[in-house]
């Protein structure tokens, strides 16, 4: 099935971690223990290379993350894509925050549904939404690969990201990828609820982790998210989640192991997808990683993933 994740990729061995991280020191000792570090580093801000809120540009945060994590590797990652170096000047120039406080008032109101029809060449094709798609080089990727059997809206809080994402597309020529600035916890079941086709995939691929327990009501995936999420996907769709931070794993994992009447573990269905002894599948199921992931990985940090499946009892 064209909706359906890819088989698993090898994983690359870890041999060049990026040792200056102390992350390194806890990844080694403990595979379960997610990278957290104390903020005495304060320019790695919780853990791998976590920025903190500090305001940046678009291009200075990726700077950032190349020059203390993974220089080179997210661009070899998409080599297939061949973006253009340039893009936007408004994307460059713009000043934004790293973590944005989806809660902020102005961050509250639900998203116009666009015009389906407009947005994707072909807009009963099954639908892919990612949840965070922060730059959408993941989304697009997978767009390239299946152009004519899936469409892929990406929903992205920060919306220089999506005007350079928009940028991108229109370069690429893809008809079947779509990017709109929003917050998904407000305009998700508007938005998917008026698609004309299946909702056969929805991601949501290392949220912002909002590490302070008083800030956990901002990570982007709360009940009601949940609920949509579950009513909307079609019968055989499938939900992926993915943190590298093992506590944020965990809340998204008990949100939806709650619903064992309309999900189950794709471990149980799907023997292509081992998982581990705790429950997490052990490889990227979609056959190209993204961005924090491989960022996380080049880190040594486990990444920790779930995938769940919609059946009808
Ligand atoms: C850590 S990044 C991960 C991006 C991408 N999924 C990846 O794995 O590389 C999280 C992204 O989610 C976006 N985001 C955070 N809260 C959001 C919300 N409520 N709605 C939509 N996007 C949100 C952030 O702006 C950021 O781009």
């Amino acid at each position: 099935m064209a909706y359906s994740l890819y088989s698993a990729i090898p994983k690359k061995p870890l041999n060049s971690i990026f040792i200056s991280s102390p992350n390194f020191i806890f990844s080694t000792v403990n595979k379960h223990i997610p990278c957290v570090t104390p903020s005495i580093f304060p320019c790695l801000g919780g853990y791998c290379t976590w920025v903190s809120a500090v305001s940046s540009s678009v291009a200075e945060t990726e700077e950032h993350l190349n020059r203390h994590a993974s220089p080179g590797i997210v661009a070899k990652e998409y080599a297939d894509l061949n973006l253009p170096e340039r893009f936007s000047e408004d994307v460059g120039n713009l000043r934004i925050r790293q973590h944005v406080n989806p809660l902020r008032r102005g961050l509250m109101i639900p998203a116009e549904a666009p015009n389906w029809k407009e947005v994707f060449e072909d807009a009963t094709l099954p639908l892919m939404v990612d949840i965070g798609s922060g730059s959408g080089r993941f989304l697009m990727w997978l767009a390239k690969r299946n152009s004519s059997s899936m469409n892929y809206l990406g929903l992205e809080i920060r919306p220089k990201l999506v005007t350079r994402a928009e940028y991108w597309i229109n370069d690429l020529g893809l008809k079947n990828a779509h990017f709109i600035s929003t917050n998904a916890m407000v305009s998700f079941q508007r938005l998917v609820s008026t698609y004309p086709g299946p909702l056969m995939l929805v991601s949501i691929l290392c949220p912002d982790p909002h590490f302070k327990k008083k800030h956990h009501k901002r990570r982007v995936l709360q009940k009601p998210l949940v609920d949509s999420i579950v009513n909307n996907l079609a019968h055989g769709g499938q939900v992926f989640i993915q943190s590298d931070v093992l506590d944020v794993a965990l809340d998204m994992r008990n949100y939806f192991d709650a619903v064992p009447d309309k999900l189950v573990h794709i471990d149980s269905v799907d023997p292509s997808l081992p998982c581990d002894g705790d429950g997490w599948v052990l490889n990227n199921p979609m056959g190209i990683r993204t961005e924090r992931e491989i960022h996380a990985e080049y880190e040594g940090c486990k990444i920790y993933r779930r995938v769940y499946k919609k059946v009808q009892h």
